[in-house]
């Protein structure tokens, strides 16, 4: 099938490689000349294991292309938009400039038959109004809505083999038609016998909010038990294998720590939250603020954690800040909490330095007052305490012995509640985590 991606980010991108990978032809569209033009020349403007291959592989098959201009997805069956919802300036509610523009666009080139779907995350009732506008501009074509649950880090994975599809179709025959082309251009996923769930706008709209609010309160609850572990010196980290071992809660997304950050979760339930205000039905999600508070909690209390482990003062300490990224694995450092926790220290006196193994680039232009060290060991020269903030797989691989001798002091805090205790207890450092006693 020919098939047109609008928005080429962390998502866009990798469902445009994707597509081209399960046999399509495909264009993907940017407005931003400089991701065009690396992803054209095989140069991702984002870190994602497996992307660079999928990316080369799709390009080599002459399967797909990438450019600025909306005019070359004109032809396509099926138009994706993937570009970004962020969170507006001084307010919760989601900036929805970019979707608007996206459809716009596209109707500017849409024929009878073709199909838009929507897959950025949008407050519910957006997909009605575009419908509108799709049908209204262009009689014969088509809209559906298909949220996407992709990972950073996994995104490959996710994107080729989702654990579910959700389909939200307009009503009676042209529903038909939608699903009927979703189908085909997911042929080999749906073959596989994936479970998919075929709704109306709202109902797949909801899917994807719903899942990440649920998500975050899952790392909320599991960080509020770790307020009262402290309180309490009871251990989060044993509670929550316990609690876990219990299927119907299960032990995924209850790894205490410092909470989410990332492109997603903390917008989205803020977007949620002020959606459900514009509908009426505010109470119902009256519970995300505090999951919000929770998680924002958690980086105060680790800044607190840092003070105390260190006498007192923070004034002139040295502090090494191992992980700049929302998460390992991802060079994405928005609403990073390693960062907000590395500025917060900094800002009360430290001496502060981050390294990370992806996010150097984008942290060093992003937070410029900060200072950068290319690995964990400069990072900690001389470091009065060491903060593992995040998991990265080589930062939970660190011998302690070794790095011992690079420190001054050998005292972590492992914000992630990543590292072994015993082993960094036994080489002679004070461990120190959220949620769990002094070690
Ligand atoms: C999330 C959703 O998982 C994904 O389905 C959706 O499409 C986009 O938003 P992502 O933002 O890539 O994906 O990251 P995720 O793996 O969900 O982690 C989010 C944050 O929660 C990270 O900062 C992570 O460190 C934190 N987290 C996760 C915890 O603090 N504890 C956990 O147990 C799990």
């Amino acid at each position: 099938m020919r098939i047109s991606v609008v928005g080429c980010g962390y998502l866009g991108a990798v469902h445009a490689a994707a597509m081209a990978e399960l046999g399509h032809e495909v264009v993907g569209v940017d407005v931003d000349e400089r991701k065009v033009d690396g992803l054209s020349r095989r140069r991702p403007p984002f870190y994602e294991p497996g992307f660079d291959e999928l990316l080369s592989r799709s390009l080599e098959s002459g399967r797909l292309r990438f450019s600025t201009d909306v005019g070359e997805a004109a032809g396509a069956q099926v138009h994706f938009v993937c570009v970004g919802t962020p969170q507006r300036r001084g307010e919760y509610a989601a900036d929805m400039r970019y979707v608007d523009a996206a459809a716009e666009s596209l109707l500017e080139i849409l024929e009878p038959g073709q199909l838009v779907v929507g897959k950025s995350t949008v407050p519910v009732g957006t997909a009605a109004r575009l419908g509108e506008m799709v049908t209204g501009k262009v009689p014969g074509a088509l809209l559906a809505w298909n949220p996407e649950f992709l990972r950073e880090g996994f995104a490959v994975q996710d994107t080729l083999h989702p654990d579910r599809l959700v389909y939200g179709l307009p009503a009676g025959a042209d529903g038909e038609t939608a699903r009927a082309l979703l189908d085909e251009v997911y042929a080999p996923i749906v073959e596989r016998g994936t479970p998919q769930v075929v709704t109306d706008y709202a109902t797949a709209e909801m899917v994807k909010t719903a899942a990440n609010s649920f998500l975050a309160t899952k790392i909320s609850f599991i960080n509020a038990m770790a307020e009262l572990c402290e309180a309490t010196g009871a251990d989060v980290k044993l509670l929550a294998d316990a609690i876990g071992y219990d299927d119907r809660i299960g032990r995924k997304f209850l790894n205490a720590g410092l909470g989410f950050g990332g492109g997603c979760l903390p917008k989205d339930i803020r977007a949620f939250m002020a959606r459900a205000g514009e509908l009426g039905a505010d109470q119902a999600l009256t519970f995300l603020k505090e999951v919000d508070n929770i998680n924002m909690r958690r980086r105060i209390r680790m800044v607190e954690l840092a003070r105390e482990v260190l006498d007192g003062s923070l004034l002139g300490k040295r502090v090494a800040v191992l992980g700049a990224a929302f998460k390992p694995d991802s060079d994405d450092i928005r609403d990073s909490p390693a960062l907000n926790v590395a500025a917060q220290l900094q800002l009360q006196g430290a001496v502060v330095c981050v390294t990370d193994p992806a996010a150097l680039d984008n942290a060093r232009r992003e937070w410029p007052h900060l200072d950068f060290c290319p690995t964990a060991e400069e990072a900690a020269e001389r470091a009065d305490a060491v903060l593992v903030l995040t998991e990265w797989k080589q930062y939970r691989e660190l011998d302690p012995v070794t790095f011992g001798r690079v420190v001054r002091q050998k005292r972590v805090l492992d914000g992630r509640n990543a590292l072994d205790r015993e082993a960094w207890t036994a080489a002679g450092w004070t461990y120190r985590a959220l949620g769990r006693r002094a070690g």
